[in-house]
């Protein structure tokens, strides 16, 4: 018999609303439907519907003391509503603000004043309400905030999923303490179900197999959400930016010129993500090709599906006792993984995983 996967999300923004609402509008799907952005409907013993939003940590004062089901609808969120989600019975809390809001960020982001809220202990929170996972989707360049939740995570005994481009599981010092303390995590920098990150994979990687010569490519991405008017300051998206260079230069076999980023915020898109990506390459006889790319996506739902496979595949690795970086799943649904694993095998990689024929 399978129970609950009880799971605290830091930072309650589009991707968790997406989340929030996909676990809604999915609660009865049948165990043998396809669902789209989920590797499975049951992910080992594990329907959709048995996992369950039990708090959520923010630092936005229209959000915090409200049910999580209404929580979500409060701005700056802007993500489609595709499902109305039922009174959780489940009020937000002040977390420790640290450096997740940005000072270019703090109305946006409508901060919660320090002097008069008190955060609440982060442990006691997580341990009172059962948590199985704490997810991470605070925004780009929460450094310390990071790794005070991680810390948390360790102190609460509850597994981490890294949504952000901080490196926590692909940190080796991270990892350990982590699996010294016999608590799996997932990470880092969550990987859309089809984004510029996947899409960008792909095309380096047909060009290699196909003997074409990679001599440039940039991938330029702009969008209308907070995600990216956060990243609008060079200085807070230089993890995000490296995390993101790395995914598509580590499928090369040499050095190719890149410029891969976030690259403006552009109010009137909204939670609208548009990827412009260029490859520029030779053929025989060092023949020209050129590929141009346009992908237009709504940016938040396009991570929640991913995330909440991870989460299941978190919960599992606790039924097994298995501790530390969940090495397949990692690969799979991250941008920056402890290891790159081409994606197709990753795939396959996390089917055994669930069939328990790898350890991790
Ligand atoms: N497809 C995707 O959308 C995608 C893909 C990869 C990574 N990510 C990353 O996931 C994260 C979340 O994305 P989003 O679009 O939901 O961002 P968002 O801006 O909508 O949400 C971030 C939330 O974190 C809250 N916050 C800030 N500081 C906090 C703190 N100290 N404690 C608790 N909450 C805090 C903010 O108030 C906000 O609600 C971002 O870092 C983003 O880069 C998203």
């Amino acid at each position: 018999m399978t129970r609950k996967i009880r799971v605290f999300i830091a930072g309650l923004g589009n991707c968790a609303s997406s989340i929030i609402q996909g676990l809604t509008y999915y609660e009865n799907a049948n165990s043998e439907d396809t669902i789209p952005g989920l590797m499975h409907v049951k992910f080992g013993d594990y329907h959709i519907s048995d996992v369950e939003v039990v708090g959520a940590f923010e630092a936005n004062s229209k959000k915090i003391g409200k049910d999580i089901s209404k929580a979500i609808l409060e701005p700056p969120n802007c993500t489609t509503i595709f499902a109305k989600v039922p009174k959780l019975g489940i009020d937000v809390l002040p977390g420790p603000i640290s450096d997740g809001v940005a000072p270019h960020m703090r109305e946006s982001f409508f901060a919660y004043d320090e002097s008069k809220v008190k955060p609440v202990n982060l442990v006691d929170a997580m341990k009172e309400a059962k948590a199985d996972v704490l997810v991470n989707f605070m925004p780009v360049g929460s450094h310390d905030a990071t790794r005070i939740y991680a810390q948390a995570a360790l102190d609460a005994g509850v597994a981490f999923a890294n949504g952000i481009p901080e490196f926590i599981v692909s940190d080796k010092t991270w990892a350990d303490k982590f699996e010294a303390a016999g608590i799996p995590v997932a990470g880092d920098d969550i990987k859309s179900q089809l984004g510029a990150t996947i899409l960008h994979r792909v095309l380096a990687k047909l060009s290699i197999d196909r003997g074409i010569h990679v001599d440039e490519t940039y991938q330029l991405n702009v969008g209308g959400n907070t995600d990216f008017e956060n990243m609008s300051r060079e200085d807070r998206l230089t993890t995000k930016r490296i995390s993101k260079t790395e995914a598509v230069t580590s499928i090369f076999p040499y050095d190719v010129p890149t410029r891969i980023g976030p690259s403006d915020y552009v109010p009137f898109l909204g939670d609208t993500k548009v990827c412009y990506l260029w490859l520029k390459g030779r053929n025989f006889g060092d023949n020209p090709v050129n590929i141009q790319l346009k992908l237009d996506v709504t940016d938040s739902p396009n991570s929640a599906g991913v995330m909440i496979d991870v989460i299941r595949a978190l919960k599992i690795a606790q039924d097994r006792n298995i501790a530390g970086p969940l090495i397949s799943m990692s690969s799979y649904a991250f941008k920056h993984p402890p290891v790159q694993i081409p994606d197709f095998e990753s795939k396959e990689k996390v089917e055994a995983y669930i069939r328990g024929e790898i350890e991790r």
